[in-house]
Formats: structure tokens, sequence, C-alpha cells
């Protein structure tokens, strides 16, 4: 959360703790998200309150810090890919108001709609908050704090703003000398030379009385440098009727800075998560490393995580307390248990219970849910897939659309064949059964409670509990082959040495029964 730094004239006590007002801000009678303008510099074919920092679209972000204020309405003006952004709006908040902005142009215009919008349901009374869209750090903290402030002072409007180095292309505050109070904004392409020296610039973030707004929208033309209706224009109109504007200041400039296009994009989400994390630290989460730790705004870390270099962590992914992921892992929508390790894994939609192991190199599709103290090794993929309390698959397998029991184990290199060309199927093991390794589970197909399969065997039929399932041809030895059949070679040669140490001799056709035959894999 940004401090505000309460400017001149106001009633705010100064030094006075952010929070105390933000609790006392009263609830306001909408809160108005432009949403229609088209972002031409992102360059894309989404529309740019569509892209996303921190897991969420910008549009989302704007919407949450506006929700946080209990606002009686949440509105989002749309224009521009209007259906993909009305979508967006009602996946983030169905209850939200979604006002569609006609052609004609500008911020005033695209206020003017909501404000119709919202008087057809009832005359619009009271604050009104005006955001724009694409300032992902804006959080509810700071928009509280500003609601009270226009309370508090009994504001017109009042401005969120903020100081920059270069203020090319933005609107700038213009000051009352001795009030301090703001007389207008003056729009970069209409500022004189005196005004562009201004720093203190408009963030697009206002409080604005119902009646002023309506009225002044009103009184708006379109006679400026842009053709456009401003909204920044109700300040001067507002000024005209006798009513006081003020600003405040944040001395945060991240926390309100636009997103216009792919490099501010980068910046604002690494700067989203260099928040993230410096709160989870303060709440008792490790982070090794926060230059290669990437955690979403809606993950939720318990103390004692530990999260190591190489870790994303993104969507609904929670990680239960003393639990480790990374190095070189990612995780989307996917529940880490207490005590867990998660190492050097993809995951999404999964499940992972208290104390289980992950890794390295897993992936964990959706899902798989592996129950306590249950493991999932190395090279190992999962889909679908219920592997039960201290269960392991520990090495180079394919479990999907499995259920194994608890305490099972499945040897290495096992594969559950769940797919006939058509239908999926699914394989089941039973509790404290053991899968040899190599195995091919053919499903549908069940091996019962403490059953056990021979190394190697394809399963097609069901194993009985407690059976053994073998399916895999009998061996037989060619004895003596290689030294007959591979003369010269370093084989036959080491094989020449055993057997003057003691082994059978080739040339005695008692322990060579079938010398000409090839076994299987020895054939070429
Ligand atoms: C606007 C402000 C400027 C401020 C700057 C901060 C005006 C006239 N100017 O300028 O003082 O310093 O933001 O970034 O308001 N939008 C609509 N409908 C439209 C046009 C825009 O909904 O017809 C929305 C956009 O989606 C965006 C917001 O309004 O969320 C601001 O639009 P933008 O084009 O960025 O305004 P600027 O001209 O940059
Ligand atoms: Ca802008």
């Amino acid at each position: 959360m940004g401090a505000l730094v309460v400017s001149t004239g106001s009633t705010t006590p100064a030094g006075q703790p952010a929070d105390d007002a933000a609790s006392s801000a009263p609830r306001p009678a909408a809160v108005v998200v432009l949403a229609a303008g088209q972002g031409t510099r992102m360059r894309s074919a989404r529309p740019k309150v569509l892209h996303a920092v921190g897991g969420r679209s910008l549009l989302g972000h704007a919407m949450v810090a506006g929700r946080a204020l209990d606002p009686q309405t949440l509105a989002v003006v749309v224009r521009h890919g209007r259906d993909l952004v009305a979508a967006e709006v009602e996946r983030v908040d169905a209850a939200a108001l979604v006002v569609d902005q006609d052609e004609v142009p500008g911020t005033g215009r695209a206020a003017q709609c909501a404000v119709e919008a919202l008087d057809a349901r009832g005359p619009l009374d009271g604050p009104v908050v005006v955001t724009a869209s694409d300032v992902p750090l804006l959080d509810g903290e700071t928009l509280a704090q500003l609601v009270a402030a226009h309370v508090t002072d009994g504001n017109a409007v009042t401005i969120l703003t903020t100081v920059v180095e270069d203020a090319t292309g933005y609107g700038r505050i213009v000051r009352e000398e001795g009030s301090g109070d703001v007389l207008a904004i003056v729009e970069h392409k209409d500022a004189t030379d005196a005004q562009r020296e201004i720093r203190e610039i408009n963030t697009s973030i206002f409080v604005f009385d119902a009646d002023v707004l309506r009225r002044g929208l009103a009184s708006l033309g379109t006679d400026n440098a842009q053709g456009e209706m401003y909204l920044t224009d109700v300040v001067a109109f507002a000024r005209a009727e006798g009513r006081t504007v003020r600003a405040v200041i944040t001395d945060d400039p991240v926390a309100v800075e636009g997103t216009n296009d792919r490099l501010a994009l980068s910046v604002l989400g690494k700067e989203m998560n260099r928040r993230i994390l410096e709160r989870w630290m303060l709440d008792g989460v490790t982070v090794v490393d926060p230059e290669t730790t990437w955690v979403d705004v809606d993950v939720e870390l318990a103390p004692d995580v530990t999260l190591l270099p190489g870790t994303q962590l993104h969507g609904a992914t929670a990680v239960a307390e003393g639990a480790t992921v990374g190095p070189d892992t990612t995780l989307t929508d996917v529940e880490v248990g207490p005590g867990a390790t998660v190492v050097r894994t993809h995951g999404s939609l999964a499940v992972i219970g208290a104390g289980a192991s992950v890794g390295p190199f897993a992936y964990l599709r959706p899902g798989t849910v592996l129950g306590e103290r249950g493991k999932i090794g190395t090279f190992v993929e999962t889909k679908n897939a219920e592997i039960g309390a201290g269960a392991k698959v520990p090495h180079l397998s394919y479990i999907g659309d499995a259920t194994i029991g608890e305490g099972s184990n499945v040897g290495a290199a096992t594969v559950t064949l769940n797919y006939d060309g058509v239908a999926k199927h699914r394989t089941v093991v039973g509790a404290h059964a053991k899968v040899g390794g190599d195995n091919m589970l053919v499903a549908p197909v069940t091996v019962g409670d403490g059953a056990y399969t021979a190394a190697g065997s394809v399963i097609t039929r069901d194993v009985p509990a407690g059976a053994l399932g073998v399916s895999r041809a009998q061996q037989r030895n060619v004895e003596g082959w290689v030294e007959r059949k591979r003369p010269g070679t370093p084989a036959a040669e080491a094989a020449a040495r055993a057997r003057a140490d003691g082994g059978p001799d080739p040339a005695d056709p008692a322990s060579a029964p079938a010398a000409d035959a090839a076994p299987e894999g020895t054939s070429h």
C-alpha cells in the first residue's frame, strides 16, 4: 500500500496513520473503472486490460481494488474488445455492471456513459470513485484513503496525484497559489510551456461528488487538442461553481503507474512480485532468491514454507506449513501439504499430501492426488491419478487414470495404458500391492490388495488380492553362444576368461543344447 501524503488544505491531520483514514472511509455510491480505451502501444491482438501481472488481468486488479471499497455498484466501462473485456468483468466479479461506451471518444464520455447507466438504477448520490483500468499496483487501501480525504474535506473532486521526473503525456495538476487547492488539470497536448514544467500529474484516479460529476460531464465539449471529452475538465467546472478540488499526492509513484506498453507490463509485474514476496517473507516464508521466485497474488503460503530459487507459484496454489518447494518448480493451482517437498517439478491442479515427496523431475497433471507421505519420484508423469497414503511411484513411470492404494509400490518404468484409441480406462491397484518394475498395466485392469506382479509383465487381466501376476516369456540361456557366434570380440574374450575360472565349456554340447538359436534381444 502506498502512503498518501495529504496535500495542502486538508483537514486530515498530518501523520495520522493511514489505516485509520482507510477504516473511516464511507461506502462510495459507485466505483467506475474506465476500460474502454484501446491501448495501442501494447501492440497486441488482445485488449490491453486483459494482459496480466501477478496472475491477474490488469482489469482484474482494478476491479479487486474497487470492490474493496464495498461500493453500492462496481461499474466497468467497455468498448475496445468489448465482448472479451465484458467476459473478463463477469469472470472476475459477476455482480459488476458492464457499461458500453458509444463512439464519442474520451475519458469524459466513458464516465458519462457510466453515470447514465448508474442513474438508471436509481439516482446516483454521494462519492463516486473513478479509476483507470491499467494501474495494477493500485490497492483498495489507497483508494479508501482517497475517499476518506474527499469526505473529510467536503471536496467536490479529490484527485490522486504523483510527482514524476518526466511528465510528458500526462495531465498536469495546476494548483492555486496560497491555498494549494487544484484549479484545473491540463492535458499535455493542451498545456502551455509553463504548465509543461509542472511535474505533478493526474493518475486518472479520482473521487467525485456524484452531482458535480453528472452536471460537469453534461457541460463538456470536445474542443481540445485531441477532440475528446476530457473527464479532467470536470475539475475546472467544479471550481467555476466555487467548489473545492483537492489533490492527494502519493509518495509511491509506482503504485499509481499505468501500463501503456509491454515494458511497463514487465516492470510493474516485477514490482508487484517484489511486494508480494516482501509480504510473505514478513509473514514467515523463507524466499531464498526473490529475484528468481514468482508468486501470484492469489497464492497462499503458510509460515515456515521455504521457496528455493527458480520457483513459480501460480493461480490458486496453496503451500502449507513447513513445506519446501523448488528449486526450479512451477506449480499452478496446486495444493502442497504440510512438510511436503516438491523438487524440480511442473504441476497443475494437483494435491500433494502432508509429508509427501515429489521429484526431482516430476510432471503432475490435473487430477493428481498424492496421499500423506506418498512419493512421486524422478521422471514420473501423473494425470487424474490418486496415489494413496505412503504409496510410492519412485522412478520413470506414467500413472494416468489410476488409483494406487495406500502403502503400495509401483516399480520403475511402469506405465498405465489408459487409452485404447477410443476411450480412456482406469487402472486400480489395491492397498499394499507391489507392481514389479517395467510393468504395462493395460486398463481397465485391477491389481488386488496385497497382490504382486512380476517385473516386465504386461498385465491385461485382473490380479486377485494376494496373487502374483506374471505375464512374460520363460527365460532360457543358450550357453556358450557368444564364443561360438562372436569369436574374437571383447565379449567372447571376457567369456573365455570367465570359463577358464570355472565357467561352462562352449564346445560341450551338454552345456549348449540349442547352440544356433539366438535368444531374444541379441539377434543384432
Ligand atoms: C488520462 C488523463 C490524464 C492522466 C492520464 C494518466 C484524461 C483526458 N487524461 O490520459 O490526465 O495523466 O490518463 O494515465 O482523462 N478510456 C475510456 N474511454 C475512452 C478513453 C479512455 O474508457 O474513450 C479509459 C482507458 O481505458 C484508460 C483510462 O480511460 O483506462 C485512461 O485512458 P488513456 O487513454 O490512458 O488516457 P490518457 O490520454 O493517457
Ligand atoms: Ca494513459
